[in-house]
């Protein structure tokens, strides 16, 4: 395998197909993800257009060289030593259109570069009820789809009747209605392989009356404000709840509050954030986590289970 995708290999591997986007060597991930951690990706590459997106993913395929999708970059840790191969921005994909309306509902198709919240204030303000708990969750619309994203009962499997996906070996398909369940969206979690890139979907909303609709989002808005550090450099909630139990209580109760290594400290507000204080390193990311779990399983007996996606490889190359 080769060390690192460098400006020259990466002119021979796109030269054959066209492609138009913007382009970047070792571009730091830090400057990517909601955490501000993170080493340089060897490719950072944001396709304009379908087209472009599907021969990129083709070349890559047929060189072997690797990738990952990356979003609003909110739920991710990437290691220091950055990311092998290249990673896919699809902060361009962001039409969105209403496919049907009708009296009590409304078809809405949005491509997965859209912003969550955009999402979200757009229901908000137009009366249209589904995903009023996913407010106040950064990121866009193809992660959420990916992690099943969600918040107070709330998800945005819910809200979904169709997702396009694009795969290097089977090119563009979508999931109907009638085959949507083999996506697997369950909490915190979908079956999406890790080479299958989300494009867009269509969801489904109910027509409410819009003070209601704008009473729920802003109630579901105030409680995240209130308990979760939103405006710290987090990646979200750390760990999966185990069935029953909140991991963030568990983290609590352990006595892991303002626990700290480095410069990565577990919330004193809500202990599954952990707190990038200043310049933290993903190393130290990944021992917080470690003491976190240690704790927990020395006090409850409870193996808790990473919910953000860690990738990347670590510096000694
Ligand atoms: N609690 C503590 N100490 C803490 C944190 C929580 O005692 O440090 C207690 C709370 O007081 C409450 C209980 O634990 O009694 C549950 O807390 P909370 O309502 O905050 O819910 P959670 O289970 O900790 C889950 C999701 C959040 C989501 C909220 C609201 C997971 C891992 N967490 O948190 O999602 O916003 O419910 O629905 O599923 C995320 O996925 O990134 C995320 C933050």
């Amino acid at each position: 395998m080769r060390n690192i995708i460098d400006k020259q290999l990466w002119q021979e591997i796109i030269s054959a197909v066209s492609f138009s986007g913007e382009v970047t060597f070792m571009e730091p991930m830090k400057a990517h993800t909601y955490l501000q951690i993170g080493g340089p990706a060897d490719v950072f590459a944001c396709p304009q257009d379908t087209v472009s997106l599907e021969n990129i993913l083709a070349a890559l395929n047929e060189e072997r060289i690797p990738f990952v999708t990356v979003g609003g970059g909110t739920n991710i840790l990437v290691k220091d030593g950055g990311i092998y191969g290249a990673v896919i921005s699809l902060k361009n994909f962001r039409r969105s259109d209403i496919v049907k309306e009708e009296k009590d509902m409304l078809l809405l198709f949005a491509e997965s570069g859209m912003p969550l919240q955009k999402l979200v204030s757009f229901s908000k303000e137009r009366g249209y009820s589904g995903i009023e708990g996913l407010a106040g969750i950064p990121g866009f619309l193809g992660g959420a789809i990916a992690g099943n994203a969600g918040a107070f009962g709330y998800s945005i499997k819910n809200a979904l009747v169709s997702v396009r996906m694009l795969n290097p070996d089977k090119g563009i398909y979508e999931m109907s209605p009638d085959n949507i369940g083999k996506l697997g969206l369950e909490y915190r979690a979908s079956k999406l392989p890790e080479d299958t890139v989300v494009l867009s979907a269509n969801m489904r909303f109910r027509k409410d009356i819009k003070e209601d609709v704008a009473k729920r989002t802003n109630s579901f808005l105030k409680r995240k404000r209130e308990t979760q550090p939103l405006s710290e450099m987090s990646a979200g909630c750390v760990f999966k709840n185990p069935e029953g139990a909140s991991a963030g209580r568990l983290i609590d109760e352990a006595g892991c509050k303002g626990m700290r290594i480095g410069n990565v400290e577990v919330s004193r507000m809500h202990a599954n954030f952990f707190i990038n204080k200043g310049d933290a390193k993903a190393s130290d990311f990944l021992k917080l986590m470690d003491e976190v779990k240690k704790k927990v399983v020395k006090v409850f007996g409870a193996e808790l289970e990473p919910e953000i996606r860690i990738m990347g490889r670590d510096v000694n190359r």
